[in-house]
């Protein structure tokens, strides 16, 4: 958390596999803020979804009445925090296989996003400090975010990073099916309706793929440093 109660987000899109996560959760771990996966959110309604047999392609209804009565909350004591729907912890199932395929589905529905989209501008008001990342986060979201950034990089590589997080958890994987479903969701993630990936006009977008990651880190952290040590009133922009 910010040391004072200056509001300070900073939003980080960009497609799957393009390393937001990661380097969101280092950036706000060295900068002392806030992380916010906004991804979690939508695969733990997607986990909450198919426990209940939901057909997340073919039953919207089922999932618009879901999302209206579940309970979508991070445990923000633990680090990182955990995701909890109704008060069951499914951090654990939100990368599964079966998760990671439907959830494209479950974020397209308009009334998921409205819900999903209101709790997070409740918890940039209860985190005034906060590195948030997702598709919609400058765009949609946080439209006045004080700094925004747009992670990519090429579909090898992101399929490339994915195996390697796959491999740190002991998960069996196939490098091309993995790259196939990242191109497979970056369509259906820029291509709906509602809250489309888009990388907004006002955002910094970095071509991740000959960086490391902390590289990544590093070029986004000289750049929000200089606000988080400016006075309140004369943020530099
Ligand atoms: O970042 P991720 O792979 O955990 O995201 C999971 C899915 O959720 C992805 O298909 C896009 C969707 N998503 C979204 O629509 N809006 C967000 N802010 C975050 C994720």
């Amino acid at each position: 958390m910010l040391p004072r109660m200056q509001r300070l987000i900073v939003t980080l899109d960009g497609p799957a596999g393009s390393g937001k996560s990661t380097v969101a959760r280092r950036l706000a771990a060295r900068l002392g803020l806030d992380f916010l996966d906004t991804g979690a959110m939508y695969r733990g309604l997607t986990a909450q979804a198919l426990a209940r047999g939901i057909d997340v392609q073919k039953e919207g209804p089922l999932l618009v009445e879901l999302v209206r009565h579940v309970e979508v909350r991070f445990d923000w004591a633990a680090d990182p925090p955990r995701l909890l729907v109704d008060g069951k912890d499914l951090t654990d199932r939100l990368r599964d296989r079966d998760v990671t395929d439907a959830v494209s589905a479950v974020s397209a529905e308009p009334a998921v996003r409205d819900v999903l989209v209101e709790s997070q501008r409740r918890i940039g008001r209860e985190h005034p400090g906060l590195v948030t990342e997702g598709r919609d986060q400058g765009s949609v979201v946080f439209p006045d975010a004080e700094l925004k950034f747009y992670l990519d990089a090429s579909s090898q590589v992101r399929a490339k990073r994915r195996a390697g997080q796959l491999r740190e958890l002991g998960k069996p994987f196939d490098l091309e099916s993995i790259r196939q479903s990242i191109v497979a969701r970056d369509h259906a993630d820029s291509t709906r309706k509602f809250g489309p990936l888009i990388c907004p006009d006002d955002a910094d977008k970095i071509d991740t793929s000959p960086m490391t990651l902390d590289e990544v880190v590093e070029y986004i952290e000289a750049k929000v440093r200089p606000h988080l040590d400016a006075p309140a009133e004369e943020s530099p922009r």
